[in-house]
């Protein structure tokens, strides 16, 4: 079933439950080795929820979850790398093994300033999840450590992902309708 409004499908149901499948097996082999883990898993609400609930059925560890809540300043499209905190997170962060997880990291801005928060907290260790990247967007670095698939410059939906906050309940990754 392809929505109203979708031009394509870009990953089908079946080729994202496979990513995150295969994230969740990362993320365990990489946390398995260390002692006395304290895993907090932070989502970037809204684009990551769906993506979050499903990769933390596949990481086979004690976890704890938390979610927090930014915008950007000025233009919706466009990132301008200033970030407000519009609902910050429940649980400290100091001295757990924090994993950032996000839907989709285009130029970089939004998730550089949040990794930066984040940081100031003194984490033991931070590790970046993403669902989605597109590289060839980037415009300040950000190190990935676990990507599920790194996608051309075109704008996708679905799967948590919204075009003027509709279409994250679809099932499957898809192309809006110029
Ligand atoms: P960045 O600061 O440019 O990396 O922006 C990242 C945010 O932009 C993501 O969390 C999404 O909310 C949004 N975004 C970027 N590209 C897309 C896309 O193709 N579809 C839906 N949202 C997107
Ligand atoms: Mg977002």
């Amino acid at each position: 079933m392809v929505d109203q409004g979708i031009e394509r499908v870009f990953m089908t149901e079946r080729e994202v439950r496979d990513v995150v499948a295969r994230l969740g097996r990362e993320i365990t082999g990489f946390y398995r080795r260390q002692d006395d883990l304290k895993l907090l898993v932070i989502g970037l609400l809204r684009g990551s929820f769906v993506f979050m609930a499903d990769l933390i059925r596949h990481i086979e560890l004690p976890l704890t979850v938390d979610f927090m809540t930014v915008s950007s300043y000025g233009d919706a499209t466009i990132s301008s790398g200033n970030v407000k905190v519009v609902m910050d997170l429940d649980e400290p962060v100091e001295g757990k093994d924090i994993l950032m997880v996000e839907d989709i990291i285009d130029t970089g801005n939004t998730f550089n300033r949040v990794i930066g928060l984040i940081r100031y907290r003194n984490p033991r260790s931070l590790k970046v999840c993403t669902f989605l990247s597109k590289p060839s967007r980037r415009t300040v670095d950000v190190h990935i450590d676990f990507c599920g698939r790194e996608i051309p410059d075109e704008f996708v939906c679905g799967y948590g992902l919204d075009f003027a906050q509709k279409y994250r309940n679809l099932p499957y990754v898809g192309i809006v309708k110029p």
